[in-house]
């Protein structure tokens, strides 16, 4: 896995859907013992690889990647782990449904850990949430940018 740091973003590259599920294993496993942030938001167009990535997430709060499905009907899959995991994807919300009505801002404000896809659809991106975009470079190629982990406290797990 390829890595440089671009301002104050971390932007690696992956070439495997099992790189980006250990990437999202990495990201989780910072959330577990850096305190702070417990959202995270995901931007990234279709089949970039978002529900991968938050497989390998959910694997650091040990949750069977399995579990971990794509959108369905369900806006908000909840995980009964401690702390309680949330995956939130607004990809299903029908067009002109606002998101502000859906009272996913309860979940992304309580004390769970919030991984959010279609993070495009909100109106606004919640405090001390860590970004992640996703873009395709090629088939099997992907850019993924993070924005809010430290450089020095990523380095150093
Ligand atoms: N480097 C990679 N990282 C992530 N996924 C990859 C990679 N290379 C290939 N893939 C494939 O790309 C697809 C990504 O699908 P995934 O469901 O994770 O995307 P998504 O961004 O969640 O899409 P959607 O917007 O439909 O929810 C999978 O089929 C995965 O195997
Ligand atoms: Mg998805």
């Amino acid at each position: 896995m390829y890595s440089e740091i671009i301002m104050d973003s971390l932007r690696l590259t992956t070439g495997s859907s099992e790189e980006t599920e250990d990437l999202g294993f990495k990201i989780g496993t910072f959330l577990k013992t850096h305190g702070g942030a417990k959202t995270i938001c995901l931007f990234g167009e279709l089949g970039a690889g978002k529900t991968t990535l938050i497989k390998g997430i959910a694997s650091a709060f040990n949750i069977s990647k399995r579990d971990i499905g794509s959108a369905s009907f369900v806006i908000v899959a909840e995980y009964d782990t401690l702390p309680p995991f949330y995956h939130i994807d607004l990809y299903r919300l029908e067009k002109d449904v606002d998101v502000e009505d859906t009272g996913i801002w309860e979940y992304i404000e309580s004390d769970g850990i919030s991984v959010i896809e279609w993070a495009e659809r909100l109106d606004e991106i919640p405090e001390n949430a860590i970004t992640v975009r996703i873009n395709l470079l090629g088939e099997e190629s992907r850019e993924i940018i993070i924005e809010g982990i430290d450089e020095k406290d990523w380095h150093n797990m």
